[in-house]
């Protein structure tokens, strides 16, 4: 314990996760470590700042800095022997095969063992692992441990902050998931979670596993779901705007996570569908919603490729304009951005691509690199092109006078991906409209 008798933390993985919940914990006063194998990420933070966007994240670091309350290190042997609770947030990616790639995980849980120096440490997994993972984990920690006298529990505690939200989801969380068995464990989580005003859920490890996948696979399904909706409005005349404005109404339904588009994206929602499917298949070996729910996803952007292919009468040559590049509104995160996939299968088409976004051009020109024209400023995309294609929902698309883009360009074809835009007033100004979902006058 640190002297003022709160339990000192470790976050390993000092990325969208972990850093905020470091940066949050210092703030309220526990001896905090952020432990990362990117150097540059820990000299930023040692500065003062937040090496990714995230609101509040750097005003909050710069103030847990200076006051010594958040100390950013890449030597587990300085941080973990101190820490009565190590939380692992470090990345779960696809592997080849669809499964989460437990690498880092436990390489972490490795080092960790490796290094525990109190009588009995808390070890928290936060990142999004497949169920049975705790195990694992206890596994490998028990025969890196060095000493055996330093007893240890893993507690499966999962995440579901929004990124861009981080701070304020991190603040207000709809629960904090207590998987564990051991009551000392459970006795130090529900004690430093004290000050969230939020249910403080206990279960077993087992359980909390699949809540984590449960939620991203709900929410990824409900995306599917409107897709599929928005395609048969568009087959039969229909919007899907007023076809949600209908169903929502229904209370056991509501008007929330209705995101018909270019299908789920980001960094999570993929990989993690991916995994239960894969997860399910191994441990059932029968058909599932899962696997149907990641096929229909991926088989989205050739759908739209093809509407795209049909609206301008073949792809080769023809210039088209992409707004908005980033998997999420007002946020630079590249990672599982639809809108590169479709840049992609463009591209691959023979389509000329010109880009513009106003969050993500630095991470976009990396990750785009010989595949696309990027611009600092949206009208200088739009000289002879002959389709605008609207993909992420930035404010600033919104409140843009639409006469002077389409004085801009060559041809008329508006492709509105996430309806930000109203249909009759584009149609007025000239535009040959297509929303997504909108079956109005717009065959396809
Ligand atoms: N990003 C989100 O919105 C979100 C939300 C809920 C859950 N999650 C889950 O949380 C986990 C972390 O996600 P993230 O977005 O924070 O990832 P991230 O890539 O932003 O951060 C992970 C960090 O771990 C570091 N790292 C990797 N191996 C390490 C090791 N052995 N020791 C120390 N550091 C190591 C990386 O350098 C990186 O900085 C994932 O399982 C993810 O699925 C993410």
């Amino acid at each position: 314990m640190a002297p003022n008798g709160k339990p000192v933390i470790t976050f390993v993985g000092a990325g969208y996760v972990g850093l905020p919940w470091a940066a949050i914990f210092a703030n309220w006063g526990y001896q905090v470590y952020a432990l990362d194998v990117d150097e540059k990420k820990i000299e930023r933070i040692n500065k003062g700042e937040a090496p990714f966007e995230e609101p509040g994240l750097t005003e909050m670091i710069a103030k847990v800095v200076k006051e010594k309350k958040l100390i950013a290190t890449t030597d587990y042997a300085e941080a973990i022997p101190k820490s009565n609770i190590v939380f692992i947030c470090v990345g779960t990616p696809s592997n080849a095969k669809g499964e989460a790639d437990m690498g880092y995980v436990f390489s972490a849980a490795e080092k960790i063992a490796q290094n525990l120096g109190q009588p009995f440490t808390v070890i928290v997994d936060r990142s999004t692992v497949p169920p049975g993972t705790v195990h694992k984990v206890r596994d490998y920690i028990t025969k890196a441990r060095k000493d055996p006298q330093k007893e240890f529990a893993v507690v499966s505690s999962p995440e579901f902050l929004r990124q861009g939200h981080a701070i304020e989801d991190t603040l207000h969380p709809s629960r904090i998931i207590i998987g564990s068995d051991d009551p000392r464990a459970i006795a130090l989580l529900t004690e430093i979670h004290g000050a969230l005003d939020c249910p403080k859920v206990v279960m077993s490890a087992e359980s909390a596993e699949i809540v984590k996948y449960a939620a991203n696979a709900y929410l990824a399904m409900r995306i599917v779901f409107a897709d599929q909706m928005s395609n048969l409005a568009e087959a039969v005349g229909a919007d899907i705007k007023e076809v949600i404005a209908g169903t929502s109404l229904d209370p056991r339904i509501g008007d929330h996570f209705w995101y018909p588009g270019l299908g789920y994206g980001g960094y999570c929602f993929p990989k993690d569908v991916k995994a239960l499917a894969s997860s399910y298949q191994a441990n059932l070996n029968e058909p599932n919603l899962f696997s149907i729910l990641d096929e229909l996803n991926e088989a989205r952007i050739e759908r739209i490729c093809q509407l795209a292919e049909r609206q301008l009468n073949g792809l080769t040559g023809h210039k088209i304009v992409i707004w908005g590049l980033s998997a999420k509104p007002q946020s630079p995160d590249m990672r599982g951005s639809t809108p590169a996939n479709l840049i992609k299968a463009l591209a691959d088409r023979g389509a000329i691509i010109h880009a513009y976004d106003p969050y993500a051009w630095e991470e976009a020109s990396g990750m785009l690199k010989g595949m696309v024209q990027l611009h600092r400023d949206h009208m200088a995309s739009l000289p002879d092109s002959d389709g605008l294609f609207i993909l992420t929902e930035h404010q600033e698309f919104k409140n843009l006078d639409y006469r002077i883009v389409k004085d801009q360009m060559r041809g008329k074809l508006l492709f509105d991906a996430k309806r930000v835009l109203d249909r009759d007033q584009m149609r007025k100004i000239g535009f040959d409209y297509w929303g997504i979902g909108d079956g109005k006058g717009n065959k396809l």
